[in-house]
Formats: structure tokens, sequence, C-alpha cells
């Protein structure tokens, strides 16, 4: 199980994304980008003009996070943008496996995101549709909070199922991941980790991806 950081350019200075993407691009396996739409959570940040140029501006492929209602839709659209990787919420998609396949057909790899409250078992049936499985592990929306403890025992459980089925799914973690936290994340079962505040909040953010890494492999 390889370890994986995906840095979330959320707490990035969004009048230098190109900068700030350059100053990970070293150390980091993926660009992790929150789109909110005010609806499916209550903050507005970007779409898809700023995916499409970021896109030709960094060098890391784009792990793009859709918080947005009706997913269906706008999912396919990120893919066509040259994500490389889509994850919509199962609280949003309508037709998760018809969008799962969707993206998956345009070339980028499909995600699923659970919200703290929402249990994985419904969806284990669904692993074969992914390529990713995202636990929150805070409430979606905003950057900085603190890390929910209550989702560890979800993280488990996710592995188990991912480990009972032949597919190959990546375990995702997103929010208040940090030095302190990431331990637990990593010991719990996941492998793939996103950083906003922990990485741009820290002096030197390709140090702090670094970090982060080896504290997951620990
Ligand atoms: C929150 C976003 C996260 C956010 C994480 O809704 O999905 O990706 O950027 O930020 P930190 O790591 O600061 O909790
Ligand atoms: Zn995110």
């Amino acid at each position: 199980m390889a370890i994986q950081i995906s840095p979330s350019i959320l707490s990035a200075d969004f009048a230098h994304l190109a900068d700030e993407a350059a100053a990970v691009a070293d150390t980091a396996d993926w660009l992790h980008v929150d789109v909110m739409d005010n609806h499916f959570v209550p903050n507005l940040t970007l779409g898809l003009p700023i995916v499409e140029s970021l896109r030709k501006a960094a060098s890391l492929p784009l792990d793009c996070h859709l918080m947005i209602e009706d997913p269906d839709r706008w999912a396919p659209a990120y893919a066509e943008a040259g994500a490389g990787s889509v994850t919509v919420h199962a609280e949003a998609a309508r037709s998760p496996v018809r969008t799962l396949r969707e993206i998956r057909r345009l070339g980028a790899r499909a995600g699923l995101a659970l919200n703290p409250a929402t249990p994985v078992e419904p969806y284990a049936d669904l692993l074969g549709e992914l390529d990713m499985l995202l636990v929150m592990s805070v409430e979606p929306g905003f950057g900085g909070q603190r890390f929910l403890d209550v989702v560890l025992p979800k993280i488990r459980r996710a592995r188990e199922l991912i480990r009972s089925t032949d597919a190959s799914v990546w375990l995702q973690v997103d929010g208040g991941v940090s030095a302190e936290t990431i331990e637990r994340c990593a010991e719990a079962g996941a492998d793939v980790f996103v950083a906003g505040s922990a990485v741009y909040g820290a002096k030197d953010p390709a140090a702090a991806v670094e970090a982060l890494r080896a504290q997951a492999a620990r």
C-alpha cells in the first residue's frame, strides 16, 4: 500500500495558484482541488475554468473533490477538463454508478466521498465501480477544522471491505489531517492523505509534505 499525499489548494493563496502548485510539485503525488457550490456545502470556491487553467499550469495531476449538488451533471466535465481523479459525494449523486462509469470512460479515476455521518456499508457493492473511496474526517466546507476521531472505525471498516473484494481501491482521508492525526489514519487503513492547512499553513510546504509522508509510513 503506497502512501500518497494530496495537498489541498483550499489553504493556498488563490491569487498565486500556479506558484502554490509548483511549491509542492516535487514532493506531493496529487493536487487536491476542492470545488464547492454554496449549496451542498456553505462555501463557494472554484469551478471548471480554474481547473482547466490549473491543469495547464500545474505538473501534478489534479484530484478534484466535488462538494456540489447535482454532481451527475457536472462530474464528466471535470474529467474532460483533464482532472486525474474526480470524486463525487454519495449524499449528492442521484445516479452514482452511471456517473462513476462516465468519469472512468472519460479517462479519469473515479472517486466516491462519504460525509462523517454517512455509513460505508451501503456502498460495499459499489467498490468495483471505484478507484478511490474518500472518507471525510470533517464536515465538508472549510479548511482548518479539527479532525473527527469518530470516523476512524469507518476507515477501518472501509479498508476491510476493500480487502475483501478484488477491487484495488485507494482509501483517501480528508479533513484535519496533520502531523498529529495522520498516523491514526494510516493505522486505520487510509493510503491517500489530503492536507490543506498542514501543508500550506507551513513555512515550507514541500517539507511539510515530506514530513507527513514520513509520519504516515511509521
Ligand atoms: C474540506 C475540504 C478539504 C480541506 C481540508 O471540506 O474538502 O479538502 O481543504 O483542509 P484541512 O487539511 O485544513 O482540514
Ligand atoms: Zn477536499
